[in-house]
């Protein structure tokens, strides 16, 4: 069949483990959709930059318009991250007729409803499976997997780069501020880590997933936060030392109407299973009244993990063109928000 093109806004991590990915599973894309996917131009800053993928025939530009305006692009992949510039390619791209994938939960928790209906309006496609979890099919897990259920809990480590920080102070005894910065050098952390290590960046994921497991409009300034920045590693040897291990946990609850959703430091037995989830990986738990217990594990950040949570939404989004219908990961809300009245 015709082959597909895309358009890649952003080169960094994540974005060059999308051009690795395509470039390396191309018989498999070509087997399950029948057609080839590559990548025709790139949006970046700085042209000169050493770059650690081949980009081969690519062509790279610093003119959004030489992509968001290329007829020949169906498909618009936003790995920049940012807010204002990114809503404006993105609203650019729904106006032009193309499909959006992005990992940008910064704006998917801000303008997750405004995108979405924007979308809608012009049957587009809108997906965000990289924006939570990083390779975790989370949204999938809950969109599709549980979808019949009603979910009444979410509880997970949904940061990367705040796990590998409490995992490298508690297990090597590195001080934070070297394990945050292997972190960054990983390509974990976002480009200003204070959103990672202040919780906010796991509130935003808390936002999203809250709003897809629940039908209900969470919004970010719903989510109460507490992050990691004033753990000292006397606190995790003093919890080691009773046995007990520290994690950031964004916990999401729905149960008699009334919801609750928060990011904090907390300690946990162990035992518990979350204790075992160690450095960059992520888990989820999702409590559903049919299906009971459920947990979602996997590398919470990192570029080809990223990356392949990417793909699959391509892969999504080109089997929708094939058979003429639009998909997004958007639930309309159709649960009123109450906010549980703290009992303190
Ligand atoms: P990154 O390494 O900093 O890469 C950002 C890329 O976007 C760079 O190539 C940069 O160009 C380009 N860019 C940024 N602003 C631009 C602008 N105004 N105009 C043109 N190009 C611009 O970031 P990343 O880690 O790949 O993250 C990208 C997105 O994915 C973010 O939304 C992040 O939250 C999300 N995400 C990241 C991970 C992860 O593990 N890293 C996981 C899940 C989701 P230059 O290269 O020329 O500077
Ligand atoms: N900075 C994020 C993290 C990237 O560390 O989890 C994945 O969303």
């Amino acid at each position: 069949g015709k082959s597909v093109s895309i358009g890649l806004l952003g080169l960094g991590v994540v974005g060059s483990g999308v051009v690795h990915l395509i470039k390396n599973h191309q018989e498999k894309l070509q087997h399950q959709l029948g057609c080839d996917v590559k990548v025709k131009s790139i949006l970046v800053r700085d042209l000169e930059k050493q770059r650690d993928v081949n980009v081969g025939d690519i062509l790279l530009t610093t003119n959004p318009n030489d992509i968001l305006e290329d007829a020949e692009i169906d498909i618009i992949v936003e790995v920049m991250g940012g807010i204002e510039i990114a809503r404006e390619y993105i609203h650019k791209a729904f106006q032009a007729k193309k499909h959006v994938v992005t990992a940008n939960k910064d704006l998917v928790a801000l303008y997750g409803r405004e995108l979405h209906e924007m979308a809608s309006k012009n049957k587009c496609d809108f997906y965000y499976e990289a924006s939570v979890a990083g390779g975790i099919p989370i949204l999938r897990g809950i969109n599709d997997g549980l979808s019949s259920d009603r979910i009444e809990k979410v509880m997970g480590i949904v940061n990367g780069t705040t796990n590998y920080i409490l995992t490298k102070m508690s297990d090597d005894g590195l001080s934070y501020d070297v394990a945050l910065k292997q972190a960054q050098e990983l390509g974990f952390a976002e480009a200003d880590p204070t959103s990672d290590v202040e919780g906010l960046d796991a509130a935003r994921k808390m936002a999203i997933l809250g709003r897809l497991a629940f039908s209900m409009d969470v919004d970010l300034d719903d989510v109460e936060v507490k992050g990691i920045s004033d753990i000292e590693l006397e606190d995790l040897k003093y919890g080691e030392q009773l046995g007990y291990t520290m994690k950031l946990i964004g916990y999401a609850d729905f149960q008699d109407k009334e919801l609750e959703v928060n990011v904090q430091p907390t300690f946990l037995a162990n035992n518990h299973p979350l204790s075992s989830v160690k450095d960059e990986y992520n888990a989820v738990y999702v409590y559903g009244k049919a299906v009971g217990e459920t947990m979602f594990y996997g590398p919470g950040a990192g570029s080809l993990p990223t990356a392949s949570a990417i793909m699959a939404d391509v892969v999504a989004v080109i089997k929708n063109i094939q058979l003429g219908t639009t998909g997004n990961q958007y639930v309309k809300p159709h649960f009123p928000k109450v906010l549980k009245t703290p009992d303190r």
